[in-house]
C-alpha cells in the first residue's frame, strides 16, 4: 500500500513539473502506457495473499483513476493557456507574401528592347529551332564553313529538306536576318532580333544555350556611321556615358565590311594599365563586344531587297557576356545564371 502512495507522490511532483502538451504526452505514456508505470505495479497483484488482492486491486484502480483524471485537468489548463497566448491581435500589419522575381536574363531582355524601341526599333523573335538556309545559305556562308562542323552547330536529328537543308539549334541571330526581310518585304526595315542560340562550348564565358541580340537596319542610305552611332547609343545607355566604343577591322559571311566592336575597359578605365601594371581583365584597355557590318548585297538579295537601292547593316551583342561586362554585378562566371541556385537569383 506504501508503494501506491510513493507512486502518487512522484506522479504529482513529475504532473507539477510539466509545462506543454508534448512533456505531458510522454509522462501519460510513462504512466498509462502498457509498459508504464501502473501496469507494472498491477504485476505485483499476482505475488499477494487473497485478502491482500482485494484491497490492493481497489486502491490501484482509485491511484489509475486519480492520475488519469489529475493528466486530463492539466491537459485543459495547457490548452486554455496556449489559447490565450496565440488570440489574434487584428491590429497587427499582416505577414508580408512572399514575392517572387523575374530571372536576370529577363530583366536584361527588357532593358534591352526599351533601348532600342526609342529609336523605333521592333522587337521580334525568330525560331530556336532552325533550318541551315536561314542559318547558314541564306547568310552567303558556303557549305564548307567550319561553322558548319557538328563541333560547332548542334544538328537534330530528322529528315532535312529538299529546299532548306538539316535542322539545327540556331547557332545565332543571324538566322533572322533573311527571315525579317521576308516578313517586311518593303525596306525600312528597323530589327530588333532577342533570342535563345546554341553552341557546344562550356566554361566561364560560354553556356551551351545563351541569349543574342541582334540588329539589323535596312533603308536607303544607311552607312558605316549610322552603325557606329546606334552601337555608341546603346552602350553609354547600357553600361553609362563614359564606355568608349571603336570598330576592328573583321570577316564575316554575311556583311562587307565586317568588325567587330570593342568596348573600353571598366576595370582599367581604357587605359589597359593599373598602377603602371597590364589590366588583367582587358590586358589593353578594350574588350570585345559585338560582331557587325554592313549587310552583303547577296543576304539583300536573298531576302528579296536590291541592293542597288537599299543598303543595311547588323550586329549582335552575347546578352550574358554584356551582363558579365555590367559595372557593380561582379559575374565572374556566367555559368551561375542557369545554375537554378536560388540565392544567387533572389538577389535580384
Ligand atoms: N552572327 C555573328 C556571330 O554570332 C555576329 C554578327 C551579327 C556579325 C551580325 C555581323 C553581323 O558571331
Amino acid at each position: 500500500m506504501k508503494d501506491i502512495e510513493n507512486l502518487l507522490t512522484t506522479f504529482r511532483d513529475r504532473l507539477h513539473g510539466i509545462q506543454s502538451l508534448h512533456d505531458l504526452e510522454q509522462l501519460t505514456i510513462a504512466y498509462l502506457g502498457r509498459q508504464g508505470v501502473v501496469n507494472d505495479h498491477m504485476q505485483k497483484l499476482k505475488d499477494l495473499a487473497p485478502d491482500e488482492k482485494k484491497e490492493f486491486g481497489k486502491r490501484m484502480n482509485e491511484a489509475k483513476k486519480h492520475i488519469e483524471i489529475a493528466l486530463q485537468e492539466k491537459k485543459s489548463a495547457i490548452m486554455a493557456r496556449d489559447e490565450s497566448e496565440h488570440t489574434v491581435d487584428i491590429t497587427l500589419p499582416g505577414t508580408a507574401y512572399p514575392r517572387g522575381s523575374l530571372h536576370l536574363v529577363t530583366y536584361a531582355v527588357e532593358e534591352i528592347t526599351r533601348i532600342f524601341s526609342r529609336l523605333g526599333f521592333i522587337r521580334v523573335t525568330y525560331p530556336e529551332v532552325e533550318w541551315e538556309y536561314f542559318a547558314f545559305d541564306s547568310l552567303n556562308m558556303p557549305k564548307n564553313h567550319p561553322g558548319r562542323d557538328d563541333f560547332e552547330t548542334f544538328f537534330v536529328n530528322g529528315a532535312p529538306d529538299p529546299n532548306y537543308g538539316k535542322m539545327i539549334m540556331s547557332p545565332h541571330t543571324s538566322s533572322g536576318q533573311v527571315r525579317e526581310m521576308m516578313r517586311v518585304k518593303q525596306p525600312p526595315i528597323r530589327m530588333i532580333s532577342i533570342g535563345k542560340c546554341y553552341r557546344p562550348n562550356w566554361s566561364t564565358k560560354h553556356v551551351p544555350m545563351f541569349h543574342q541580340f541582334e540588329s539589323l537596319c535596312v533603308d536607303r542610305g544607311i552607312n558605316i556611321t549610322n552603325l557606329k552611332g546606334t552601337i555608341d547609343y546603346f552602350v553609354k545607355e547600357f553600361f553609362g556615358e563614359h564606355r568608349e566604343t571603336r570598330l576592328r577591322p573583321h570577316h564575316f559571311q554575311f556583311t562587307e565590311p565586317s568588325f567587330e566592336v570593342d568596348i573600353t575597359c571598366d576595370v582599367c578605365g581604357g587605359s589597359g594599365e593599373i598602377d603602371g601594371a597590364k589590366c588583367k581583365v582587358c590586358k589593353q584597355g578594350w574588350l570585345e563586344l559585338a560582331g557587325a557590318g554592313m549587310v552583303h548585297p547577296n543576304v539583300l538579295k536573298e531576302g528579296g531587297i536590291n541592293p542597288d537601292e537599299y543598303s543595311g547593316w547588323a550586329f549582335a551583342f552575347g546578352l550574358e557576356r554584356i551582363m558579365m561586362m555590367k559595372e557593380g554585378l561582379k559575374l565572374d562566371d556566367m555559368r551561375v545564371l542557369y545554375s537554378g541556385d536560388i540565392r544567387f537569383l533572389e538577389q535580384f
